[in-house]
């Protein structure tokens, strides 16, 4: 899959990414290339495709990471006398919060502990009890701790009380199912340098047509105006300012990849193979994950750091890195952590290996037990 002698990134994107997907960046386009913009409209085509969104939905690219594909969305999609509900188990949900306050636009914070999925029926409850509620906007899978929301059911809720639905799938689109067909949503967001395993650079908001429609007027700004971006493309193929090239050539060529794989089913199936056979080495040396099973999503996977005294993350992140092998600090803000991911061009043999290079790091800093303080409660 990848090779050379490059740390392997084990961190939610930026990921490790194949050779074929570098090299595809390796020629220059130009802008107006009637080329290259057929390339954005067959990755805009593509991306619909995966989330099974035939005519009703399109796909609007947004230049920059994935959290200005978020505030786009945000700012397009709810109306500026709108108010969101965010279930909010993590830091990214909290991001979405901090968007609707700087965007202007009322917000219902929903705070749920970091170790459990928001469910159906507290985002019903939370709707009921307060009706000026016009979206929810929720984070698929929460990569602060690794969790997956249900996304499914508060769907379902979503369309049974008539709120529109706002989802963040950056770290979960192209990995875990979502089918809008049956799934309503108004729009979802994700990123090239995601699941896709393409490289950092640009968002992209699967959005359903008549809502999009709908939305003209609404963004309070030049650049992140979706339905401007959306409608510039429509008339010239063309987007409305300097599109990044090389990320766009580089998620052609990874979506390819994925299709060749055998699509999200594929994908999917050897990330939760990564993430099993990470969690399963990691518990051999006495390391204990954050999350249940039942909620730990296969994207990312949070493990509490040991209690030894020995232990000092930056260390330990230093000795792994020396042997190969980038981590990624913890993102909780009650216990001291570390993750591990579990996406990019990397297969379970990678995570055996990551295992060796943690089991040998911790033997060289003397720590005899990855076990944490604390037992779950
Ligand atoms: C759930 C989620 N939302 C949003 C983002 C966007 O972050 P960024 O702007 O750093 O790409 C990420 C990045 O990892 C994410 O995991």
């Amino acid at each position: 899959m990848i090779r050379g002698n490059d740390p392997i990134l084990l961190t939610p994107g930026p990921l490790t990414t194949s050779l074929e997907t570098k090299q595809a960046m390796l020629r220059d386009w130009g802008s107006w290339d009637a080329g290259f913009n057929a390339i954005t409209a067959s990755i805009c085509r593509d991306l619909v495709a995966i989330a099974h969104g035939g005519e009703q939905y399109v796909c609007v690219p947004m230049q920059g990471s994935g959290t200005f594909a978020v505030e786009a969305a945000i700012g397009n999609l709810v109306p500026r006398e709108g108010r969101v509900l965010v279930p909010n188990n993590g830091a990214y949900c909290a991001r979405i919060v901090r968007i609707c306050r700087y965007l202007n636009r009322a917000v219902a914070d929903l705070p749920i502990a970091e170790d459990r999925p928001a469910t159906a029926a507290a985002v019903d409850a939370a709707l009921a009890a307060d009706p000026s509620i016009s979206h929810v906007a929720l984070v698929h899978c929460e990569t602060g701790a690794g969790l997956r929301n249900d996304l499914e059911g508060i769907a379902q809720v979503c369309r049974a009380r008539g709120k529109g639905l706002i989802v963040d799938a950056m770290s979960s689109f192209a990995a875990l199912p979502i089918d809008v067909g049956v799934t309503p949503l108004d729009a979802l967001i994700a990123a090239s340098g995601k699941c896709l395993e393409g490289v950092p650079g640009m968002g992209f908001v699967i959005v359903r047509r008549d809502v999009l429609e709908a939305s003209a007027g609404n963004s309070h700004s030049l650049a992140m105006d979706l339905h401007d971006q959306y409608a510039y493309m429509q008339r010239t193929t063309q987007w409305r300012f300097t599109p990044p090239t090389h990320v766009v050539a580089a998620l052609r060529a990874a979506i390819d990849q994925f299709v060749a794989e055998g699509g999200q089913p594929a994908r999917g199936a050897r990330y939760a193979e990564n993430c099993a056979t990470l969690i399963e080495g990691m518990r051999v040396l006495g390391f204990r994950p954050h999350l249940e099973p039942g909620v730990q999503a296969p994207i990312i996977v949070t493990f509490h750091a040991p209690s030894d005294p020995g232990y000092e993350f930056k260390a330990f992140y230093g000795r792994v890195r020396a042997r190969g092998y980038i981590l990624y600090p913890g993102k909780l803000t009650q216990v001291e952590t570390f993750r591990v991911g579990c996406i990019g061009a990397i297969d379970s043999n990678e995570m055996r290996n990551v295992v060796a290079a943690i089991d040998a790091t911790l033997k060289d800093m003397g720590i005899g037990s990855a076990a944490p303080a604390l037992r779950a409660a």
